[in-house]
């Protein structure tokens, strides 16, 4: 099973079945493949919109607590942990014997310790710490299920975001926004407004072709017990043949505020993409925007705190105005979270995409700029 966050299974499901893998099911959330731990390092090293990739370790049923440990007990973590390890247990849990997940979690995580220390004569350490090993409870009503979480940490926290600014995107979801778009790296792309980088590093990465997953050395799978290092280095140096090295068209990120524009660049460099990647400081109306039929996307703010909406409704038509009088030939993302804001760019959208900014419900708004009067004018709906 694949985690994501709402609204982006879908693009989780294209990427794992461009990966090859069969999807036995789809749920919000969730995405159902079926493989091997070898098949679930590949995926931790290559999804871009995936929060964990977790290996099914057992199903059963499951009517108490009780029922629980005496389960959890059964399965051999003598020979999946090493006792030296650090144990970290997540539960979801929605049933009626329990109101809460926390003795759930509590009873799993003694019947993994208690069963190690019975076999080896140590226990691991646990706690909140997702560093070390990862275990998740799934239990819903009678039934319940225990997956090792080979991921860990979430792919999500690709960690070069060393310098975060204002509203940052995680991570997944500016992959999920860029994947929306179309682009492949055969287009320039601009982002104005571009904030501590996030769209333009995810663009930069989805053009070479890099796995998300070589941004980061330490993965769940990898403090499990029989783990192969050299099986691990083979995948990697395979899935690396096909990043992309020739020549790429433009990738222009742009922001008002010259510490988003430091921020950006220290975190495309730690991502290795600042090579690929323009940056400058400027008002999102002085981005130089090369000709030709490439792509704009910007996020700009929502306006949820009083008194933001007012200035915010002239940014908003500001944008509607350098999208007609500089973006001609371009298609154009705008992710907005205020439809009273949205309606201010005057174009219609040719497309609306839900996307979740944390628990704002957004929408990327497509607007297709033609050269010439082909732009019909905004119908209100927007
Ligand atoms: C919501 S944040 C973008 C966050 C970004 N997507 C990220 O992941 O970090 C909006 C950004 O717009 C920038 N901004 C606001 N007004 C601007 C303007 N007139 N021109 C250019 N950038 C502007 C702000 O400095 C801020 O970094």
């Amino acid at each position: 099973m694949v985690t994501c966050g709402p609204g982006l299974k879908d693009y989780l499901q294209a990427e794992i079945e461009a990966l090859g893998f069969e999807i036995t099911s789809t749920r919000e959330g969730t995405v159902l493949t079926r493989g091997s731990f070898i098949d679930c390092m590949k995926l931790n090293f290559c999804l871009r919109t995936a929060y964990n990739v977790l290996y099914l370790l057992r199903h059963f049923r499951c009517g108490s607590t009780e029922a629980l440990y005496k389960q959890i007990s059964t399965v051999p973590w003598e020979k999946i942990i090493d006792p030296k390890e650090h144990l970290c247990v997540l539960s979801r849990v929605d049933t009626h014997t329990v109101n809460n997940s926390m003795y759930p979690n509590l009873k799993v995580k003694d019947a993994i310790v208690d069963r190690i220390n019975r076999k080896t004569g140590s226990r691991p350490d646990s706690g909140r710490d997702r560093n070390s090993v990862v275990v998740n409870l799934f239990w819903k009503e009678d039934k319940a299920w225990i997956y090792l979480n080979t991921s860990g940490v979430k792919l999500s926290d690709r960690s070069y975001r060393r310098m975060p600014h204002k509203a940052p995107l995680r991570e997944s979801l500016a992959a999920a926004i860029i994947m929306a778009t179309g682009y492949d790296g055969s287009r320039d792309i601009v982002l104005p407004m571009c904030g501590s980088g996030t769209l333009a590093i995810e663009a930069a990465l989805i053009a070479m072709n890099k796995p998300a997953g070589a941004l980061r050395s330490n993965f769940g799978f990898k403090h499990v017990k029989g783990y192969d290092e050299q099986i691990w280095k083979k995948l990697r140096n395979d899935v690396r043949k096909t990043i992309r090295k020739d020549a790429m068209q433009k990738i222009i990120a742009t922001d008002i505020d010259e510490q988003a524009i430091y921020a950006a660049r220290q975190n495309a460099r730690t991502a290795g993409v600042e090579h690929l990647i323009e940056f400058n400081a400027c008002d999102f109306a002085e981005t130089e925007m090369p000709t030709g039929e490439g792509i704009v996307v910007m996020n700009p703010e929502y306006g949820l705190r009083l008194g933001e909406l007012e200035p915010l409704e002239k940014e908003y038509k500001r944008i509607g105005d350098f999208l007609k009088q500089r973006c001609a030939g371009y298609t154009a993302y705008i992710l907005v979270g205020n439809k009273e804001l949205s309606v201010k760019i005057g174009l219609k959208a040719s497309r609306r995409m839900v996307f979740y900014n944390g628990n704002i419900e957004c929408r990327l708004l497509k607007y297709e700029l033609y050269k010439g009067t082909r732009q019909p004018p905004n119908s209100g709906q927007d």
